[in-house]
């Protein structure tokens, strides 16, 4: 039987190689599946828990739609929205506050690395964060919501979230439990320059990452200045265990040639760094450049972005307000 799948993107710039390869790539896949109905959600209520400049967020919101489409998402078969313009998200999220417990949220590592050492300065919204997501998921009756591994623990309160409605107003099966689809070897990518640290939107270098619209010659000059150690390459997984940039640089490889990573050890074994790097740059210039050149080109077509957004928006509100309709009744408004 096919799956019924939501996820959701951040409109907040930059997305990189580590959107494409713990998330993106995997929606392409999902949608490319004649048995899944899939939908792509673009979260800019989530991106709204830190500032954002309302210019830049109107554009990021537009980049995100054409990196779906350009990644090989097609509008046609899966639902692409925006969801600040379906009321369901915000009013399901207030229900769902009330039932979520503060000791839940209180454990959410996401919250206390956003929110830094002041965390009395953060704004409601980051804390209460997990109880949005919940909403976008459980409106839509997803089955499996495909993420990074950093969110999995954000599914894991969803699942508890949608567990205690049920329970508390007896309704058996009204929310659906969903299941994480996280991808066992690449859910992790990390920086080009800490093989120790997450690769990130918000790291300050952009020679951390490579963004979705890199061009040829950033990509190969990222490649060339990313970190190493001095050893050759070893040929075993478990002595990648100490050797984080050596780890990341042939999960990447692996990963954008759908292989594994004990093929790609075996590969590249006693070999030096500076050939992985020429293999490495060769393969993301021909899996990243065509959709940077292709995001470019969308980017120029804002109403056809927008009536993807338009289209997508019908269809959503007509599921997730059916559902908050029927949260309504059970609770006693
Ligand atoms: P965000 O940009 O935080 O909205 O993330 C969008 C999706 O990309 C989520 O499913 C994340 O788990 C995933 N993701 C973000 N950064 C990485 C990374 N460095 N490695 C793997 N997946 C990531
Ligand atoms: N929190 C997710 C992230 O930062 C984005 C997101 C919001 C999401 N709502 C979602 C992901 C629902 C999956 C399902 O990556």
């Amino acid at each position: 039987m096919g799956k019924k799948i939501f996820s959701g993107v951040q409109p907040t710039g930059n997305l990189h190689l580590g959107n494409y390869l713990g998330a993106i790539k995997n929606f392409v896949e999902l949608n490319n599946d004649q048995e899944n109905d899939c939908i792509f959600c673009v979260v800019d209520l989530h991106a709204i828990t830190v500032k954002q400049d309302p210019k830049e967020l109107r554009n990021n919101i537009r980049e995100t739609v054409a990196t779906f489409i350009a990644s090989g998402i097609d509008s046609k078969k899966s639902i692409i929205f925006n969801q600040s313009t379906v009321p369901a998200h915000s009013e399901a999220a207030w229900i769902l506050s009330c039932i979520a417990r503060i000791g839940w949220l209180n454990r959410m590592t996401q919250f206390k690395e956003k929110a830094g050492k002041d965390k009395e300065k953060a704004s409601v919204g980051l804390y209460s964060y997990p109880v949005l997501m919940a909403a976008d998921i459980l409106l839509y009756d997803a089955s499996h919501v495909p993420v990074g591994e950093d969110q999995k623990q954000h599914l894991e309160i969803c699942r508890d979230i949608a567990q205690k409605f049920n329970n508390d107003f007896n309704v058996e099966n009204f929310f659906h439990i969903p299941e994480p689809l996280i991808q066992k070897e690449f859910s992790r990518i990390m920086s080009l320059k800490d093989g120790t640290k997450k690769m990130s939107k918000s790291e300050l270098s952009d020679l951390s990452r490579i963004n979705l619209t890199d061009d040829k010659d950033t990509i190969i000059n990222k490649i060339k200045k990313a970190k190493t150690d001095s050893l050759p390459l070893p040929s075993k997984i478990e002595e990648l265990d100490k050797r984080p940039e050596a780890k990341n640089l042939l999960q990447i490889y692996s990963s954008l040639n759908n292989s594994n990573l004990k093929k790609t050890i075996e590969t590249f074994q006693g070999k030096n760094f500076s050939e992985l790097k020429e293999n490495l740059s060769q393969i993301l210039v021909e899996k990243i450049e065509p959709i940077s050149v292709e995001i470019k080109k969308l980017l120029s077509e804002k109403e056809y972005l927008d009536k993807i957004l338009l289209e997508g928006h019908k269809k959503a509100n007509s599921i997730a307000s059916n559902k908050v309709k029927k949260m309504h009744e059970i609770i006693g408004f």
